[in-house]
């Protein structure tokens, strides 16, 4: 089948064609990164556990200083994009920036702007991670948070590129297991699901926290743990997850090669199963 390459963009009220120029010169999420965003997977023209996505929008939003985004308009926007977007596998992008400001690290004058965007994703795969030399650092003024400067992560991502893996893996500054540039990290261990906790620096992920709630249920042991980044190094099974991923599992760490694990398996079909049953948990 030939690649999608289909761009819808909703911005100021309507549908756009995604060629259209729609942001100024002087946003402050182009000039500086003073922005926030989510994406939400797209599931047959319905976005995947959207209220999650937009309660950690608000606490990115927050923690930047930015005002909050009109919280009907974003649904609204990002209903009109799903419904845009239609069938097949897809990722809708919410972005809320400080908008206008000064090319400098002034605060922007505003108003915010949104801008709502979907794309194809490729289907889940197993994947291969490279640890990077570079850190998390988990004392940032924006640790946790999911802003739009996210120039770290696409140079690590080309990095572990360069090393034939699929994803980049980051310790923090104390030298423990954080998370990829897009993605949670879980390892096994003595048989659990162990993943850093949110003191790590990594982001919240929507996907881990549904995880971490869907095992327990079904009565596997996961648990947030303080790992140093050897347990990934090390480890037998590892899996990582995000909402255009799912639960996938690594195999590969730095050019080793590791099996899917067992816990891995079980809740990459438990989160298979109850993402299907259950558009916004
Ligand atoms: C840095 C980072 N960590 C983790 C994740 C996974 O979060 P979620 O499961 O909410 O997609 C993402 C998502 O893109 C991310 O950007």
């Amino acid at each position: 089948m030939a690649e999608d390459r289909r761009v819808v963009v909703w911005f100021d009220g309507r549908l756009r064609e995604h060629t259209e120029p729609l942001v100024r010169a002087d946003d402050h999420g182009l000039t500086v990164g003073d922005g926030v965003f989510e994406a939400c997977e797209l599931l047959d023209g319905r976005p995947f556990a959207l209220t999650r996505h937009l309660d950690r929008l608000e606490r990115s939003a927050t923690g930047l200083g930015l005002p909050l985004p009109d919280r009907d308009e974003v649904r609204r926007a990002v209903e009109t994009v799903a419904g845009a977007w239609g069938e097949g596998l897809g990722r809708v992008r919410i972005l809320w920036s400080a908008g206008p400001g000064p090319l400098g690290s002034e605060r922007a004058w505003g108003p915010g702007t949104l801008l709502v965007a979907a794309s194809a994703v490729s289907p889940p795969r197993p994947v291969r991670v490279a640890v990077v030399p570079w850190v998390r650092n988990e004392r940032s003024a924006i640790a946790g948070l999911k802003t739009t400067s996210y120039a770290e992560n696409v140079r690590a991502l080309a990095h572990a590129r360069e090393q034939g893996a699929d994803e980049a893996v980051f310790g923090n500054t104390r030298g423990e297991l954080c998370e990829g540039t897009g993605t949670n990290v879980f390892v096994e261990a003595d048989g659990m699901l162990l993943t850093p906790p949110l003191e790590s620096g990594c982001l919240a992920g929507v996907t881990r926290a549904l995880v971490m709630e869907w095992a327990s249920e079904a009565g596997i042991d996961v648990r947030e743990q303080t790992l140093p980044l050897g347990a990934l190094k090390d480890a037998r099974h590892a899996a990582l997850t995000s909402s255009t991923r799912g639960v996938v599992p690594i195999v590969g760490v730095d050019g080793r090669e590791l099996a899917p694990g067992p816990l891995s398996e079980a809740v990459a079909e438990i989160y298979t199963r109850r993402h299907l049953e259950t558009p916004d948990p």
